[in-house]
């Protein structure tokens, strides 16, 4: 049964082995059999066929789809690469050479996959034609974001040491002096990566570089991993910095999982919004970044949003503005909902202006506005363990900010091993207001901190 399966069923296609075939393969292309299909290695791994871990053939088992390399940074292969997830849509892998450039200049749908390898050892890169992609994307009414491709399906892995290059200066010039959240934005700016109905998916390894907004925005997802991924904005314009550009962002995804990545942009390091559920991130490093947040949620009228258990473990928080963070919208207009079992554990902070923050005063909203219309998000069940290093001191001596909405629930808030100085000066202070229970540690009503 081995023997015949392996002998007769496996596919030897190159570029020109097939001539009724050959007007089909685009210039520059070919399909290869599998590794393994080799006589040697055919024989040698008789007895053990390995599968991935969703039961699918390993990359040794799969035949390969290559694509010609862009000539330069106009030429675009996005035709060719549509083709090559086609051909190698159930159980091929399609390569991106090492050394090679791939640009992208034509919006993709990519939802049609089902047990697919892209691995990305070159560079894709997409073009900075702003008008084209503003006429050309794919759009989402949450936070009005847009994107140049989407992935979805089942069972998908990106992976490799190449980049993904979005390109943004053009779009962070473009953008400079607008704000994503004001409702009269109109200059939308892609984001980079994005998932939508995908089951299974796995990227590892990547470089994800210089997104024009979000890094990374996974909706309507289930059970997707990052694992190994660098993540940069870094604009060489000193009058246009990169805005907006977060590490991970999501909407109704349940198995949101990160580790051993890191993030150096200017926005959010990982924030989960709203509809995530089963996120663990472990050993990630932020660097610049508005911290580690679960939220902000609560934004739409009527909605309910939630987060709930949330597992995140040794991060290091470098030079930020917050370091772990939970963020709720208050204000006429808002919506409700809950964040319910979070654990922060082992995070390493510096430099960091709020360090440890529950802000329920989230976007724009006054003290007046935001006592008059307070949020409904109920904050249940959230742990803040072995939490150390520095703040900035922009906050004099206080180092956590936990003020609850006087409108909602507030309890199982629990700090534990709390070592953060300021060089604002000593003892730092913790700050509470409106939690149900003790907190564990020793705070103060807000009307007798400083900072
Ligand atoms: C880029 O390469 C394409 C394809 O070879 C070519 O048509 C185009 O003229 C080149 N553009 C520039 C600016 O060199
Ligand atoms: C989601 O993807 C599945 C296949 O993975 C497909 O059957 C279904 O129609 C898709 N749903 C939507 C809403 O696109
Ligand atoms: C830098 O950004 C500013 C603001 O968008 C823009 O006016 C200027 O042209 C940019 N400078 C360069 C060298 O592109
Ligand atoms: C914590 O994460 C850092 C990367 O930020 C890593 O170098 C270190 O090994 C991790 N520590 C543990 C105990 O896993
Ligand atoms: C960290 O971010 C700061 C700016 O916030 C930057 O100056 C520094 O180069 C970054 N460090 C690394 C290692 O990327
Ligand atoms: C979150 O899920 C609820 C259903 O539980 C749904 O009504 C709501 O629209 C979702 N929120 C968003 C922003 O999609
Ligand atoms: C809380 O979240 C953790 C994952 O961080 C999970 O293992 C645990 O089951 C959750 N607890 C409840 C009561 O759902
Ligand atoms: C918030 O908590 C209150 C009091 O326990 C409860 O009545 C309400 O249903 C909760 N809201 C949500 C969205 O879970
Ligand atoms: C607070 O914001 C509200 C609504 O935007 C505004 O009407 C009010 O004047 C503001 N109050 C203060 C003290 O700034």
């Amino acid at each position: 049964m081995k023997l015949y399966f392996l002998f007769i069923v496996v596919p030897l296609v190159g570029a020109s082995a097939n001539a009724a075939e050959n007007h089909l393969v685009p210039a520059g292309a070919s399909i290869d059999s599998p590794q393994s299909s080799h006589l040697l290695s055919r024989l040698s791994s008789l007895h053990q066929k390995f599968k991935d871990n969703w039961g699918n053939a390993v990359e040794q088992d799969r035949h390969t789809v290559t694509i010609r390399a862009s000539k330069n940074d106009t030429d675009d292969i996005s035709d060719d690469l549509l083709w090559a997830l086609k051909k190698a849509n159930q159980g091929g892998l399609v390569h991106l050479k090492k050394g090679k450039k791939y640009i992208i200049g034509r919006k993709l749908d990519l939802t049609f996959l089902k047990d697919v390898y892209v691995r990305i050892d070159g560079e894709l890169k997409f073009t900075n034609d702003i008008k084209y992609w503003q006429a050309n994307n794919f759009y989402y009414a949450f936070q009005k974001s847009i994107t140049f491709w989407v992935w979805g399906g089942k069972d998908i892995k990106i992976y490799g040491s190449g980049v993904i290059n979005g390109n943004g200066q053009a779009w962070w010039d473009g953008f400079s002096g607008a704000e994503i959240l004001d409702p009269n934005n109109k200059f939308y700016r892609p984001i980079l990566f994005l998932t939508d109905n995908a089951t299974n998916i796995e990227i590892s390894g990547l470089h994800l570089k210089d997104s024009p907004c979000w890094t990374t925005f996974m909706v309507r997802t289930k059970n997707v991993v990052f694992d190994n991924i660098y993540i940069d904005a870094v604009s060489k314009n000193a009058s246009s910095l990169p805005k907006n550009t977060d590490g991970f962002d999501s909407l109704n995804v349940d198995g949101l999982t990160v580790t051993n990545t890191r993030v150096n942009v200017g926005d959010d390091c990982f924030s989960p919004k709203p509809n995530t559920t089963n996120i663990f991130v472990k050993n990630l490093w932020c660097n610049g970044t508005h911290g580690v947040s679960m939220g902000s949620i609560g934004q739409y009228p009527g909605v309910k949003d939630y987060i709930s258990n949330a597992w995140i473990e040794n991060v290091t928080l470098l030079n930020g503005q917050n370091g772990a963070r939970l963020k709720a919208w208050a204000g006429p207009d808002v919506g409700y909902g809950y964040i319910d079992n979070i654990t922060f554990k082992d995070i390493h902070i510096e430099n960091t202006d709020a360090p440890i923050v529950l802000d329920q005063c989230y976007f724009n909203i006054n003290k007046t506005a935001c006592a008059a219309y307070p949020s409904k998000v109920n904050i249940t069940n959230v742990n803040f363990l072995n939490i150390y290093g520095s703040s900035s001191g922009k906050k004099g001596n206080v180092v956590a900010d936990l003020i609850c909405s006087p409108g909602a629930t507030c309890s199982g808030i629990h700090l534990e091993d709390i070592q953060i100085t300021s060089p604002s000066g000593s003892p730092s202070q913790i700050v509470c207001d409106n939690i149900q229970g003790d907190i564990g540690v020793e705070c103060l009503p807000v009307n007798k901190a400083d900072g």
